[in-house]
């Protein structure tokens, strides 16, 4: 792959895009290749956690790629969103946990990809913004619609509207990140909490994720249901029973494994 990198740190994977001379824009390439990396990660059941960043210390991902976008016809234009949000998709579809390690940049297509991640950590560097309509665009991957679920709906419409660019403390302060670190510890804070994640027992927190991701669409009973389903399915894993009789008798766990 020419602009992703990828790697794992024992059940951890990390997912970079890596287009420093362009601030990490999305092309059409970058995008497919987000895709098939995704779909790898998706089959790997050895990977509990996965990590998203961008290369460099300047940008996460500063939107998509304006010089490809700048010919395009309506057609494309419609392709190129759809393409992007398939992606965007299949990463919020994950049943693992990921996490946006914000270094720079997250501008349009970059607030995007880190919008659809389950936690943002932010260095003090970060930008985020959705610039649309400073281009004569709107949002194309998600933006309308997750930014709003995620801020509220007052507090997305003055960002998309103005355009305006925040500041890391500001996203912290709307809760748009969970946190916000030193540049030089973004890493080590994003890989100590995927660690903390991963360490603990695999498919009771994917089940965790299916179900609150699931109840946000849903009313509450069915949503209730839903967690009485998985709770109990948890009975039928190896993990609750070693980790119920290491409780009782006073032990630690090796490690989990369902
Ligand atoms: C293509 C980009 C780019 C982008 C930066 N570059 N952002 N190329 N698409 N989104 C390129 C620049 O053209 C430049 O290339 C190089 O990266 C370095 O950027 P500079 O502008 O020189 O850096 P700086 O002056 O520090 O400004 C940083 C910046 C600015 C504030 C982030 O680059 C910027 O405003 N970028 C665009 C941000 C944006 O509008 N994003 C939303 C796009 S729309 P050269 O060759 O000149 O060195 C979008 C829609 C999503 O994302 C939905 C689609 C369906």
């Amino acid at each position: 792959m020419e602009n992703i990198s990828f790697e794992k740190r024992d059940n951890v994977a990390i997912l970079k895009i890596s287009r420093p001379k362009f601030l990490n824009a999305l092309n059409s390439e970058t995008l497919r290749e987000l895709e098939m990396a995704i779909d790898d990660i998706q089959k790997d059941k050895d990977i509990y956690a996965l990590v998203i960043t961008g290369e460099g210390n300047k940008a996460f991902v500063a939107g998509a790629d304006i010089k490809e976008m700048s010919n395009m016809s309506v057609f494309e234009a419609r392709e190129f969103s759809i393409l992007g949000n398939r992606v965007f998709r299949k990463i919020e579809g994950l049943e693992i946990p990921t996490i946006a390690a914000v270094n720079g940049y997250a501008l349009g297509g970059g607030c995007e990809l880190s919008l659809c991640c389950d936690i943002r950590i932010a260095s003090e560097n970060a930008k985020f913004g959705q610039p649309e309509v400073t281009l004569g665009i709107t949002p194309g991957f998600g933006g309308t619609q997750r930014l709003a679920r995620i801020i509220g709906t007052s507090r997305a419409k003055e960002l998309i509207f103005t355009g305006r660019m925040i500041d890391a403390k500001e996203a912290e302060k709307i809760g748009l990140v969970n946190k916000v670190v030193p540049q030089e510890s973004l890493m080590d804070e994003v890989m100590d909490l995927a660690n903390s994640i991963a360490k603990n027992a695999p498919l009771a927190v994917r089940m965790c994720k299916v179900a609150i991701n699931r109840g946000i669409d849903v009313d509450i009973e069915t949503g209730i249901q839903y967690e009485a389903e998985i709770f109990a399915h948890c009975f039928s894993t190896e993990d609750q029973k070693d980790a119920m009789a290491a409780f009782l008798e006073k032990r630690k766990i090796d490690k989990f494994k369902n």
